[in-house]
């Protein structure tokens, strides 16, 4: 199959833990993902951080560890050099923390739960998120903020707001064509942009092994790994 991409198109990708697989990260759901040997509710909810920080960071350095070995695979430089073809006609929202994305060379992304490679205030004091790769071995030697709370991985948790909301809409809006790649249908609001695509009239493609869970949305279903199906799948026209 190839996708022709009009002089008028504008194409929204939206991508998830699927894309990272093929460089070795490993998914959420699946048998042996990340949910299944760690509970969310121990590592990825604001009750978790105020309960046990350092279980929090234990689990997100480990993230960031894994995602420090990772590289970009054929699919995230497919979706860079279709970028680099449309250039503003295109805009990417992904799911995933781990920065292949902007390593493959993607400029217009946003990262809608957040980024690994971040850190912000636990209290929301109104500091920007700060740059943070380190690989913590203990709760001690995590920063503070200049207002004295302690830096929080810079991820949405469950039961937060994702990023960029509004930005994200709005492209939602415009587009003619919605692209997305390897996530289950499983996670809200991020599993409603195909519907709000359609309302708009966008012809919507899912790209993945197997059928998410909010498939019968989607114009079409290819079923196939990203980095085998992605290169190639385009023609701009
Ligand atoms: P999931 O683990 O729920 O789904 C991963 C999807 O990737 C599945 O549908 C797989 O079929 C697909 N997949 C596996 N290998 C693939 C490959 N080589 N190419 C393409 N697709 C492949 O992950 P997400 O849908 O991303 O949120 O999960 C959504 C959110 O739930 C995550 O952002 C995370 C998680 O909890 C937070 O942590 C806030």
């Amino acid at each position: 199959m190839t996708i022709s991409i009009g002089s008028e198109d504008r194409v929204f990708v939206l991508t998830g833990a699927g894309i990272s697989a093929e460089s070795g990260l490993p998914t959420f759901r699946a048998s042996d993902g990340l949910w299944a040997g760690n509970r969310i509710e121990d590592v990825c909810t604001p009750d978790a951080w105020e309960r046990n920080p350092g279980k929090v960071w234990e689990f997100y350095s480990a993230r960031r560890a894994a995602g420090a070995k990772a590289q970009p695979n054929p699919a995230h430089v497919a979706l860079a050099a279709l970028e680099g073809r449309l250039g503003d006609r295109f805009f990417l929202c992904t799911q995933n923390v781990d920065d292949l994305h902007e390593r493959a060379g993607s400029k217009r992304l946003v990262h809608m739960h957040g980024e690994l490679t971040k850190a912000r205030c636990e209290n929301e004091c109104g500091q920007a998120p700060v740059e943070d790769r380190r690989i913590y071995a203990s709760l001690d030697e995590v920063g503070r903020c200049v207002c004295g709370g302690r830096l929080r991985p810079h991820i949405v948790f469950f039961g937060e707001i994702p990023l960029e909301m509004g930005r994200i809409e709005r492209e939602i809006q415009k587009a003619t064509l919605m692209l997305v790649v390897g996530t289950s249908g499983s996670v809200y609001p991020a599993a409603s942009f195909v519907h709000w695509a359609r309302l708009g009239g966008a012809r919507t493609v899912y790209v993945g092994p197997e059928e998410p869970l909010n498939a019968s949305a989607f114009t079409e279903v290819v079923v196939g790994k990203a980095g085998e199906a992605l290169p190639g799948l385009f023609r701009v026209e």
